[in-house]
């Protein structure tokens, strides 16, 4: 398997196949977990993440590459198998999630700063070694009426852009992800404002990745679609594919080779119905594909419950998230496969 990052960054996006965000930090899967009443121990996380690597066929057909935190990254199956050889062996690619989290911005009330430079060189070189051959930060931009503001865009798109530059230079395909919030508060604005501020994000961010130099082609986006804040929900699935595409058209370049979405807290199946448009009707320059965490995972953390002896109700669930994801990476997903599941 070629180790080059264009090759890489290719296979990651290809086929149909996309990416499962698993990287919930501790206190992220914490919070998924409260859901379903089960407590969050090393154990616990284990068995959940276990269960979705073992969903073998899925993760073979469907899943290109899965991004992990660093205490999956080193963990091991029930049976002492490194997931990494778990991933592996269904012809997926490991990957890491390197920032250390959006804290809050100093002087920028409302706003994040993403952290975790200092000693990422060093860190990166530790992951490739564990077997990471991508990785992932994400920058939070929130909005407002207010915001966001031009220092914390700034802020967030050269961190970004220093992040990118240093996994390259580690081989590691750098997952460039500016997630314009839909969820957060107040969460009521609408797509026209989504747009807006997406767009000026994405061209800041190509703007500091040229700058730092980073190898177009050596890297994947992951960015947010264009829609409209949880709170304001009005547009069609059509109209969401439109806009997204208008903005990734005047801002991304060609030479990118996959943009892979981030599904911030739409429904499974909103995911998958607006991903689907995307990629039926457009003539893109770019393979276009899922990175998804909730979207992919919701309804089997809900069917497994924490049960032993629901792992393979929580597999089929996964499975099936999977395979649609698929199809509408490929532009040919349809509602009615969803109720004959
Ligand atoms: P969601 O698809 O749940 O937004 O998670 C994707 C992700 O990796 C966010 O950083």
């Amino acid at each position: 398997m070629s180790e080059r990052l264009e090759d890489i960054a290719v296979r990651m996006v290809a086929g149909g196949r996309g990416l499962l965000a698993a990287d919930e930090s501790t206190g992220t899967i914490g919070k998924r977990f409260d859901t379903i009443g089960l407590q969050s121990t090393e154990t616990s996380r284990r068995d959940y993440r276990e269960m979705l690597f073992r969903t073998e066929d899925a993760m073979r057909q469907y899943i290109s590459g899965a991004i992990l935190y660093e205490e999956t990254l080193h963990q091991k199956a029930a049976d002492g198998t490194p997931f990494v050889d778990i991933i592996r062996a269904a012809d997926s690619i490991p990957g890491i999630k390197v920032d250390i989290g959006a804290k809050p911005m100093a002087a920028y009330p409302g706003e994040t700063i993403t952290e975790g430079l200092d000693g990422l060189a060093e860190r990166l070189a530790k992951y490739y070694e564990a077997g990471a051959r991508f990785a992932k930060w994400r920058g939070v931009i929130a909005i407002s009426p207010t915001l966001p503001t031009w220092g914390s865009m700034k802020a967030n798109a050269h961190a970004l852009a220093r992040y990118a530059a240093l996994c390259q230079q580690a081989n590691i395909v750098p997952i460039v992800e500016p997630e314009c919030l839909m969820d957060g508060k107040p969460g009521d604005h609408n797509i026209d404002r989504c747009a807006e501020v997406t767009e000026w994000t994405l061209r800041t961010v190509f703007e500091e990745l040229a700058d730092a130099r980073v190898s177009l082609e050596g890297m994947i986006l992951k960015p947010n679609m264009v829609i409209d804040g949880k709170n304001a929900r009005k547009a069609s699935v059509a109209e969401v594919a439109e806009r997204t595409v208008e903005v990734l058209k005047r801002t991304v370049p060609s030479a990118v080779p996959g943009i892979a979405f981030l599904s911030g807290g739409q429904s499974s199946e909103e995911a998958t119905a607006h991903l689907s448009a995307i990629n039926s009707g457009y003539d893109l320059p770019w393979a276009v594909t899922f990175s998804y965490g909730r979207a992919l995972q919701d309804t089997a953390l809900k069917a497994w419950g924490g049960k032993p002896e629901n792992v393979a109700a929580g597999q089929r669930a996964f499975a099936h998230r999977a395979e649609m994801n698929s199809l509408a990476a490929k532009g040919s997903w349809k509602k009615d496969l969803e109720q004959a599941a």
